[in-house]
């Protein structure tokens, strides 16, 4: 049903999980080292550059036949120990390559069996361990991953990763103790400091707008305030009919219904982009107005349910730099009910929804590019928890991947218009997260009738793979 709706590219990415027919991402490197045992350092040019974003390497030892293969990458070294916060490395059993889908996708190291056993991750977080896997051949694999959104600053001082390897003669009866918490799925998981990160510092903050009249009853957002939120514009008749959060220089991120229905070709050829302006009327090229290279919809995406209900879609060019009215939002570190900086009633943290959407129910726009209105929009709201959005919208599916928010009383939602548009929250760090992306509702702020949100920290996974292998 999912091959009908969308492109050759959803129909590929599809595909992946079941068939082994895999296009290799650009940027993938290999490395080829032989012998009993050695030494490799990362990435050559690594002390005059930063890694390239999406950066993906692989690193093959092949040790004589009839032994098998080790490999060691210390951290303990700082002189040799320089993965970012974002990236990692997977070492793994050569011979087990084959089954995987994609390399550097943080889902499909798990197809290789469970980590420590058939692979072992090495990660920012493990700095202080030295890791050591075992392959039950004689190849032995690593992958070198950099993830696209961080931009973190290296060490200077660092010379990048070091890995070992040696060749075992007997058979590893006894494999590396599992690693406690899957690996790949905590990459996302920012050490940096907030200070030193470039996304979601708005100026002034959501929380310093008054929360009054309409997205429905939302109120006009200042310039730089949502410096994140971007629209979603058909290019014939000028009509904005989703809106969309930028978290990278060539990446946003929209609900997957936005795109569902048409694909990746089609909205190449007729949609555009707007960014960095809250008046839709206000946009110029090239400043404001973006061309799309790719459109990448989630591949569980139900429309029956609305689960999994999250699309990135690539600029065609970078966004040159970043300013105080077009920046990006920061991706969460952690589940929405972790930190609750503001709350309203039953201690609900208070979270901010923005749109060019439709002003109420049923309210279609007139000569404007906002399919409501013109000028962005916000409007603050409780997050609810998962046994109240259950009971409010029963009989509706509220699957883990969905968040919902509201008031008891109804007045404040997001709407029909708003699809895709951002759900923001205080990180208590000094940023603001992308936490939710504007799903769908029944109706519009009605009382008891919270409006649903694709939980982007349950997509984190999907939203960083996507960057890491487009
Ligand atoms: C969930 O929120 C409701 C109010 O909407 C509250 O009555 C209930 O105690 C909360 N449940 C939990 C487990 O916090």
């Amino acid at each position: 049903m999912f091959f009908l709706l969308v492109s050759t590219t959803l129909v590929t990415l599809a595909c992946m999980a079941t068939a082994a027919v895999v296009p290799q991402p650009s940027g993938f490197g290999m490395m080829q080292y032989s012998g009993r045992s050695g030494a490799f350092t990362s990435h050559p040019g690594y002390l005059s550059y930063y890694y390239a974003s999406g950066l993906k390497n692989r690193y093959v030892v092949t040790v004589p036949t009839g032994s098998f293969a080790q490999m060691t990458v210390d951290p303990t070294n700082r002189n040799y120990f320089a993965i970012r916060p974002y990236d990692f490395v997977v070492m793994f059993d050569g011979n087990l390559a084959g089954k995987l889908a994609v390399p550097c996708d943080v889902n499909s190291y798990t197809a290789l069996g469970p980590s420590g056993v058939a692979y072992l991750s090495v990660t920012m977080a493990k700095t202080d361990t030295i890791r050591t896997f075992t392959s039950q051949s004689n190849v032995i694999v690593a992958d070198f991953c950099v993830n696209s959104y961080s931009s973190g600053a290296v060490d200077p001082a660092m010379l990048g990763w070091q890995a070992f390897w040696a060749s075992l003669a007997s058979s590893p009866t006894n494999p590396q103790p599992a690693q406690t918490t899957a690996p790949v799925t905590t990459i996302p998981v920012t050490q940096a400091p907030a200070s030193a990160k470039t996304c979601g510092k708005p100026s002034p903050k959501p929380s310093d707008i008054p929360n009054k009249l309409k997205i429905v009853n939302g109120v006009q957002v200042p310039d730089g305030a949502q410096p994140w939120a971007c629209a979603l514009v058909q290019t014939n008749g000028k009509a904005q009919f989703c809106d969309c959060t930028v978290i990278d220089k060539q990446w946003v991120v929209t609900a997957g219904h936005c795109v569902a229905e048409s694909n990746e070709a089609t909205m190449k050829a007729n949609d555009k982009i707007y960014m960095g302006v809250t008046n839709l009327n206000k946009a110029v090229a090239p400043q404001n107005i973006f061309s799309i290279s790719r459109v990448i919809l989630h591949p569980q995406y139900d429309p029956d349910t609305t689960d999994f209900d999250v699309a990135m879609i690539k600029l065609a060019t970078p966004i040159p730099a970043f300013s105080s009215t077009l920046m990006p939002a920061c991706l969460p570190t952690a589940p929405i009910t972790a930190t609750a900086v503001k709350t309203g009633a039953f201690g609900r943290r208070i979270c901010y929804v923005t749109g060019w959407g439709t002003l109420a129910a049923g309210e279609r726009g007139n000569a404007n590019i906002g399919s409501g209105s013109d000028l962005l929009l916000q409007a603050a709201i409780e997050m609810f928890n998962t046994t109240a959005c259950k009971t409010y919208l029963s009989p509706y599916t509220f699957s883990n991947n969905m968040l919902c928010g509201g008031y008891d009383a109804g007045q404040f939602d997001s709407c029909q218009g708003d699809s895709g548009g951002p759900l923001v929250c205080d990180a208590g760090d000094g940023t603001w997260t992308l936490n939710g992306i504007v799903s769908w509702g029944l109706g519009c702020a009605e009382a008891k009738k919270p409006g649903v949100y694709s939980n982007v920290y349950a997509l984190l996974p999907f939203i960083t793979s996507t960057m890491a292998q487009n």
